[in-house]
């Protein structure tokens, strides 16, 4: 089977997650969420006490963490993370651990693997300028703070986590200013994505919008 990478980059909070499921099932292409094996790192380095501000104690917690993705679970350690990953704590402590290159490097390396030779729909930050920069078909999605707090904001309430509004968006633009000013592959729209808004669209427009940029290269 010939490799095919669609690639959806955005801030936290744009829908990437909710709209690549959609386009991955329409599609049959494996679904790859590469913020939750950020998240994986930075739950074992809450867990762990790890000092992020030390080289040698992040190689070792990088040597220390296996990570498996088998269908939607995450495993850190052969133990079933993907509940706590998705915590307000660990979503305070992920950015500065994503920032770290040491920790991009190895799950760049892993996002490849896992991808390779596979028709694959990547989200994340950099996924389409660093990651896969030949990507056949690439999106930015974008979506107002307000609208992203909101979101996430119900996200947590589903799940019985309790939160509120202004700290949410207080949380979503302090990620959005170390994500976008970091110095390893910030997040930044590559020049050859096709930027959607998710603001004002609804789930099923965005999916027709991305569907069309895909029955592009495949027709
Ligand atoms: O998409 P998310 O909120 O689950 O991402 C969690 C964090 O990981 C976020 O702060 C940005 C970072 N991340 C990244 O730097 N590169 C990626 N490819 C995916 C996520």
């Amino acid at each position: 089977m010939e490799e095919f990478i669609v690639t959806v980059d955005g801030p936290a909070g744009s829908g990437k997650s909710t709209i690549a499921k959609i386009v991955a099932a329409k599609y049959g292409l494996t679904y790859l969420d590469t913020g939750a094996m950020y998240r994986m790192i930075a739950l074992y380095a809450l867990e762990n006490g790890v000092n992020l501000e030390d080289e040698k104690s992040v190689e070792a917690m990088l040597e220390n963490t296996k990570l498996d993705i088998v269908g939607n679970k995450f495993f850190l350690n052969g133990k079933d993370v993907s509940e706590e990953i998705r915590t307000p704590e660990v979503s305070g402590i992920v950015s500065p651990v994503a920032a770290i290159k040491a920790v991009r490097v190895k799950l760049v390396e892993l996002q490849r693997e896992i991808s390779k030779g596979k028709k694959t729909i990547l989200d994340g930050r950099d996924i389409g300028t660093v990651v896969f920069p030949n990507a056949q078909v690439k999106i930015f999605l974008v979506a107002s703070p307000e609208e992203r707090a909101r979101r996430r904001l119900n996200e947590y309430k589903e799940k019985g986590i309790e939160a509120d509004f202004e700290s949410v968006i207080t949380s979503i633009k302090e990620r959005d200013r170390i994500d976008s000013t970091r110095k390893e592959s910030p997040l930044m729209k590559a020049d050859d994505a096709v930027e959607i808004d998710s603001s004002v669209m609804t789930i099923d427009e965005v999916v027709q919008a991305i569907s069309e940029c895909i029955d592009k290269k495949v027709n």
